[in-house]
């Protein structure tokens, strides 16, 4: 446990006004999801102790706290990535943060490149598990025993039913695969694709695995979901590129939008 976490834990409290119990990560394609926010409180993250700005890539790096229907939430608007500093923890106060203030399940999105012709650019993806291909791990030179992490059910299969049912009421098709994290930021090569196909992976990209497995680090339940932007690297005659990411990101972030909402008004349904 870290005296940062701590002391952005106290920093924040007297604005937000009470626990917050629900945190989502928005990924590219994602960032107008903080509007659907009501009664916002928000906060740059170059005020907060411990949390990484500056350079957080194509977002605002804020943190936004209020309510969706019911529930009290937090949304992070941007999230640094391994590629961009070398440090695999680079996201752990925000995520200690969030668990002491009072999150028990976190929602991690990002764009990620297709590993399979069922799953198409501009669809959305449950990720179900991980395959960490990086090297690395952001618990590397953690000292406690709370390091070595379970990670059976770190893609929380509660919750992915829950969004599965969500995804039905809205009517938004969700796929399900598992994810591959590279570390970027330079896309894979054609026999990485394959490698990683072979490996049984549906999914690659470059984020959220570290953010995983902190938060199972701290206790938060995680759910995870993708949109897909490309197909892997040799799988289609053009070359993935960041502009496209954003494109088609943008535009499948508004369904991604619709089934968040769908998602928090289920989560007081009893089962
Ligand atoms: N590879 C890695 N990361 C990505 C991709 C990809 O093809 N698309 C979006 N993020």
């Amino acid at each position: 446990m870290t005296a940062t976490a701590e002391q952005a834990a106290a920093y924040l409290e007297p604005l937000i006004g009470g626990p917050v119990d629900l945190a989502v990560v928005l990924g590219t394609g994602l960032g107008g999801f903080a509007e659907a926010v009501v009664d916002p409180v928000v906060i740059p993250y170059a005020d907060i102790p411990g949390f990484p700005h500056g350079n957080v890539s194509g977002h605002a790096g804020r943190l936004v706290v209020g309510r969706l229907d019911s529930r009290r939430v937090a949304v992070l608007q941007g999230r640094a990535h391994y590629y961009e500093t070398g440090d695999p923890a680079v996201m752990r106060t925000p995520i200690e943060t969030l668990r002491r203030i009072g999150v028990s399940t976190l929602v991690l999105t990002n764009a990620a490149g297709s590993l399979t012709r069922d799953i198409q650019p501009g669809q959305l993806c449950i990720i179900a598990d991980h395959i960490n291909m990086s090297g690395t791990n952001p618990l590397i030179g953690d000292r406690e025993d709370g390091r070595f992490v379970p990670m059976n059910d770190a893609y929380s299969q509660r919750l992915r039913k829950r969004l599965k049912r969500a995804a039905a009421t809205a009517g938004v098709r969700v796929h399900e695969g598992i994810y591959c994290w590279m570390s970027g930021p330079s896309f894979e090569t054609p026999a990485e694709i394959k490698m990683v196909r072979m490996l049984g992976a549906d999914l690659v990209g470059m984020s959220t695995v570290p953010e995983t497995i902190l938060a199972r680090r701290f206790g938060i339940d995680v759910l995870a979901v993708s949109i897909v932007t490309n197909y892997g690297a040799g799988l289609e005659v053009q070359a993935p590129s960041h502009t496209e990411t954003k494109e088609v990101a943008a535009t499948a972030g508004i369904a991604l939008r619709r089934l968040l909402l769908s998602f928090v008004k289920g989560l007081d349904d009893v089962s």
